[in-house]
């Protein structure tokens, strides 16, 4: 496996670890119960694309990266709060720009397996770009139905 390669896959583990801690956050400190249960429905899906990930690192004898410190301090350190207290508009808010840095990374992974012939990789990849896009769908519906 190339180290190219072996970069992308720890930068989308991280990725995609960002997202599991910080959904998970919110899940954790929700009250409403169907704003709580889709937000634990977002972390198994990021839990899922975190782990195909680390599976394929750990499979190519190389390390998967620890992600160090927390993980929610960086989250909360990107809306200047901490995250339990930003509320749920700007809790989707922040979740749609961490969607969208995700989707742009995918498309980009993507066209480098087209290019590369990755092609088992490449099928994976875009089935969790779609999973992303269901989850900016189902943010930005939130957030423009609750204005606060
Ligand atoms: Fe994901
Ligand atoms: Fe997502």
């Amino acid at each position: 496996m190339d180290n190219k390669l072996i970069f992308r896959l720890k930068q989308f583990y991280t990725l995609e670890t960002f997202q599991v801690a910080f959904y998970n956050a919110q899940s954790n400190s929700a009250t409403d119960e169907y704003y709580k249960k889709a937000f634990e429905k977002m972390v198994e899906i990021e839990q899922g694309h975190a782990d195909y990930f680390a599976n394929i690192i750990d499979k190519a004898n190389e390390e998967v990266p620890s992600v160090i410190g927390s993980v929610l301090q960086l989250a909360g350190s990107f809306v200047g709060e901490t995250v339990e207290s930003i509320g749920q508009h700007s809790t989707c808010k922040f979740g749609v720009t961490l969607e969208n840095e995700a989707m742009k990374a995918y498309r980009k992974f993507i066209q480098e397996s087209k290019e590369q012939e990755y092609r088992i990789i490449r099928d994976i990849l875009m089935e969790y770009l779609l999973d992303e896009e269901f989850h900016t769908y189902w943010l930005r519906e939130y957030m423009n139905n609750h204005p606060n």
